[in-house]
């Protein structure tokens, strides 16, 4: 099976070959664009962006239900074991983990991460490398131009950016982002879920890079070596 990207609303996707299916920041439950319910959703591994409810809420059933390996910030893998979920690959900015299905490496990002009220360790973005191809998922963060050298290091196929504004970039500050990361193709995420983060997704324009819109539920098949 070709590799598949699906769009669950928010930031959460999945990415899947028919092998293995990896599921990013799951956030179903109290996610009013979702198209499917937690108890639905079958994946073998999780990536954690950061601790907020919006990005980690349903990690710990679904990976309990999946019996999935959940790539995480320390803090947040130290969470889940407390919880009784030991499958778990802690990392931190700058590090890479060889996986099943390729790479998760996890890059800055400028935000915060906290679930409960815990301090759930640093904020971070991913870097997926899911057989043959280049996924930069940012997680929620502002602008910054080390973006660029993530851009010149990983090479990513398809950026995934924030552009709901607010508590990450607007779309405007997304573009910049898109353009220094130089991905041939960039899809918006983070934005629409809720009044506070609606953006007019038209101005998320960067030049000379392809916009994939996806709506809660899209999926697209993408050619990978
Ligand atoms: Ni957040
Ligand atoms: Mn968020």
């Amino acid at each position: 099976m070709p590799t598949k990207l699906t769009f669950h609303g928010q930031s959460a996707f999945t990415i899947e070959n028919g092998t293995h299916s990896l599921l990013i920041d799951p956030f179903f439950t109290d996610n009013p664009v979702a198209k499917i319910a937690a108890a639905d959703v079958k994946c073998t591994h999780i990536a954690i962006t950061h601790g907020h409810f919006d990005h980690f809420a349903d990690c710990e059933g679904i990976a309990k239900a999946n019996d999935a390996t959940v790539f995480a910030a320390y803090e947040i893998c130290d969470y889940l074991g407390e919880q009784g979920h030991d499958k778990c690959e802690p990392g931190n900015p700058g590090g890479r983990i060889e996986t099943e299905f390729g790479a998760i490496s996890f890059t800055q990002a400028f935000h915060s991460s906290s679930f409960n009220g815990k301090y759930m360790g640093m904020p971070c973005g991913l870097v997926v490398e899911f057989d043959g191809a280049v996924f930069y998922h940012a997680g929620d963060t502002a602008l910054f131009s080390d973006m660029e050298l993530i851009g010149e290091i990983y090479k990513p196929d398809i950026a995934m950016l924030p552009i709901g504004d607010r508590f990450t970039m607007g779309p405007e500050m997304a573009a910049v982002a898109a353009e220094m990361i130089g991905a041939p193709s960039a899809i918006p995420m983070h934005y629409n879920t809720w009044p506070p983060i609606e953006v007019d997704v038209t101005k998320f324009s960067p030049e000379g890079i392809d916009v994939l819109v996806m709506e809660p539920g899209d999926a697209v098949e993408l050619e990978t070596e």
